[in-house]
C-alpha cells in the first residue's frame, strides 16, 4: 500500500527528516488561520487507499495544535484513506494523566478519546510522561523511547564516577533503565510542587550518593525549567562535580536560552521532539535527532 506523509505545522523539519530516510512521499498541504483563530486546513494530494502518517507535535500552543491535529485526521478520513497513523512526538496533556485531587479532569484520556473518535488506526508516540497513557486508547499505540540515544551522547564523553539522578520520584523508573545502560547508581530526588503559583517547585531531600561524582540529570521533559535549577542547585550543595541533564522533550524552546543557559551544568542533551528554532540554540544545548526512530517504526 502506498504511503504518504502529512506534516502538522509544529513540527514540519522532523516530518520532512523522516519522509526522507524512509523515502515516503510528504502531502502537499495548506494549513492556515481565519482571523477569528480557526484553523483552515486542505490536504491537497490524493490520500484514496494510501497508509497516512499524520505528524504532529501537540506542543506550545497547545490547543492549536491538538485541533489542527484534529482536523488533519478528519480530512484524511473523509479522503479516503486507508489507514491513518497518528505519530504524536511529544504528547501535549499527557502530564495530566490522572486525578490528583477531586475536581480534576483526566486530560490525556479527553485527547485519546478524541483521537480515536475521529478515525485514527494507530498512535505512535515518544517517551510518554506516563507509559499509563497507552491504555487511555483501544487502538494501537508505540511508545518509542529516546533513552538509547541519549545515554550513548552521554557514554561518547567518557566520563567516570557517574550517578544518574532523578529531579521527581516519579521518574525513578526512567532513570534506573539510564543507569543501567551506562553503569552507575542512581540518586532520587524528592520534589514538592506549588499547588495554583506558576508551576513553582520546591525541592525537599535527595536519597542516594552524589557527593564528588560527576551527576546526569534524567528526565522526561523541561518545561519551565524550574525543576531543574532547584536540582542543580542541590547536586551543587551536596558536592556533585559536573552535572549533565537529558530530557527528551525541551517544551518551551523560546524560553529555553533565558531560563536554562545560566545554569551551572556542561550540557543540555534534548531530542527534536519538539521543533527548535536555530535562533533559540545556546552553547550548552545539544540536540539528537529522534527522526530515525520513528522512521523505523513506519517502516
Ligand atoms: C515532572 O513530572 C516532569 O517529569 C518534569 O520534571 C517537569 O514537568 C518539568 O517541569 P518544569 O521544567 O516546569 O519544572
Amino acid at each position: 500500500m502506498k504511503k504518504i506523509i502529512i506534516a502538522g505545522r509544529s513540527n514540519i523539519t522532523l516530518a520532512k527528516k523522516i519522509s526522507k530516510t524512509n523515502k515516503i512521499e510528504l502531502a502537499q498541504t495548506g494549513i492556515s488561520d481565519f482571523f477569528d483563530g480557526e484553523i483552515n486546513i486542505a490536504i491537497n494530494s490524493d490520500l484514496k487507499d494510501k497508509e497516512v502518517y499524520i505528524l504532529q507535535s501537540t506542543s506550545n500552543p497547545v490547543n492549536n495544535n491538538l485541533m489542527e491535529l484534529f482536523l488533519m485526521v478528519d480530512a484524511a478520513r473523509r479522503a479516503g484513506s486507508k489507514n491513518i497513523t497518528v505519530i504524536i512526538p511529544y504528547f501535549g496533556y499527557s502530564r495530566k494523566e490522572k486525578m490528583s485531587r477531586p475536581g480534576e479532569p483526566i486530560s490525556a484520556k479527553v485527547v485519546a478519546e478524541i483521537l480515536e473518535t475521529i478515525g485514527s488506526s494507530k498512535i505512535v508516540a515518544v517517551d510518554l510522561h506516563s507509559p499509563a497513557v497507552q491504555g487511555f486508547f483501544k487502538i494501537p499505540v508505540l511508545n518509542i523511547t529516546c533513552t538509547n540515544l541519549l545515554s550513548d551522547k552521554i557514554k561518547s564523553k567518557h566520563l567516570k564516577n557517574l550517578v544518574v539522578v532523578t529531579p521527581d520520584i516519579g521518574g525513578t523508573k526512567r532513570a534506573r533503565n539510564f543507569a543501567e545502560l551506562l553503569n552507575a547508581p542512581v540518586a532520587i530526588i524528592e520534589k514538592y510542587r506549588y499547588i495554583d503559583s506558576n508551576d513553582n517547585v520546591k525541592i525537599l531531600n535527595i536519597i542516594g550518593d552524589v557527593k564528588d561524582k560527576n551527576a546526569v540529570i534524567v528526565d522526561d521533559l523541561i518545561s519551565t525549567g524550574k525543576t531543574l535549577a532547584e536540582a542543580v542547585k542541590l547536586l551543587k550543595k551536596e558536592g556533585v562535580l559536573k552535572i549533565y541533564v537529558v530530557a527528551t522533550h525541551l517544551v518551551i524552546p523560546s524560553k529555553a536560552k533565558e531560563n536554562l543557559s545560566k545554569l551551572p551544568v556542561e550540557k543540555i542533551i534534548v531530542s527534536d521532539s519538539i521543533n527548535i528554532n536555530k535562533h533559540d540554540y545556546f552553547d550548552k544545548l545539544e540536540i539528537v535527532s529522534i527522526s530515525k526512530e520513528i522512521a523505523k517504526s513506519i517502516k
